[in-house]
């Protein structure tokens, strides 16, 4: 039958429907075994993040929802609000994935699930997470790495890697960008700022690890011309100067910060550290969940255990 009307329901099944609705258990379980539901609100332009998600969700079993706008109408004076919105998703899913170019914070705050932060204005934690791990897999535990930062500090991804290298510094960090764009902003403690060197220039010959983190030309006040933008692209001249055994990373995309023959160094070794998006967003989700002990005992059970150790867990 069609449910297309009330008219299409009995009185008995009106009945029937609503003694079942105010069962609790019929709220959490169903026919068939309880998985989480992984709810995907991606309100600005992503690739790797929302498809890496959605792929960590399908390879934990778990169903995942997807919404891509803010509720809007004819007839609305303005759409519905990021916090209502998350209040309303998080009181379906087991766990909401969010990108959005607004602070994510507040609206986090009305959410009856778990939310994780697909980028916001503020952060992009779990590239961050993608970024220190493709670090320590290439080149060993980050604490014995000189590693660049070249573009713009005021990238999300940057302040979340800045928090991460507070927590564990490497042995040197370069902050490699232009005037104005190397002012990140985030409080870093005494060991991690007295290793912290921000350069004007591009000199890349003392570094382990590069990481390209892009370098938009902005607007307004903020516009960077193109040549000033060329000062920090990675070309085959400026990697000849690095070191043999050093490794460029980058979060992606890349328009042109790296050359098209620079693409082509066996040290830049972007798209493999964007393979592991994959597993890292499995951890994410796995950790959240059974934080909020919303996974089943059965998806539980289920859920990947890792059999060897992050490389930053050895020391
Ligand atoms: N690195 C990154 O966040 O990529 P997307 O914007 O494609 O998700």
């Amino acid at each position: 039958m069609h449910l297309l009307s009330i008219d299409d329901l009995s009185d008995s099944a009106v009945h029937t429907i609503l003694t079942r609705a105010l069962d609790p258990a019929a709220r959490t379980t169903g026919p068939v075994e309880q998985l989480p539901v992984v709810g995907l609100l991606f309100l600005s332009s992503s690739l790797r993040t929302k498809v890496g998600f959605a792929v960590a969700g399908a390879r934990l079993g778990a169903p995942v929802v997807e919404a891509s706008e803010l509720r809007f109408g004819l007839g609305m004076s303005a759409g519905e609000t990021l916090a209502d919105t998350v209040r309303t998703l998080t009181g379906m899913v087991d766990v909401l994935v969010v990108r959005t170019p607004d602070p994510l914070a507040e609206a986090a705050a009305t959410a009856v699930a778990p939310v994780v932060n697909a980028g916001d204005r503020s952060e992009h934690p779990t590239q961050a997470l993608i970024d220190l791990l493709a670090m320590e897999e290439e080149r060993g535990g980050v604490e014995s790495l000189r590693v660049g930062l070249c573009g713009d500090m005021q990238f999300r991804v940057v302040r979340s890697l800045l928090k991460l290298f507070d927590r564990r510094p490497p042995a040197r960090l370069v902050l490699i960008g232009p005037p104005g764009r190397t002012d990140h902003g985030v409080p870093l403690g005494p060991a991690l700022e007295e290793r912290t060197e921000v350069r004007h220039h591009m000199a890349v010959d003392d570094l382990d690890v590069l990481d390209m983190v892009g370098l938009p030309e902005g607007a307004g006040e903020d516009f960077i011309a193109a040549a000033s933008r060329q000062e920090f692209a990675l070309t085959s001249a400026r990697l000849a100067e690095l070191p043999a055994d050093a490794v460029v990373l980058a979060p992606l995309p890349v328009i042109d910060e790296i050359d098209e023959p620079g693409r082509d160094d066996a040290r830049v070794r972007m798209f493999q550290q964007s393979d592991r998006g994959v597993a890292v967003r499995m951890a994410v989700l796995e950790h959240v969940l059974r934080l909020a002990g919303t996974a089943s005992a059965g998806a539980a059970d289920d859920l990947v255990e890792p059999d060897s150790s992050y490389p930053g867990d050895k020391d």
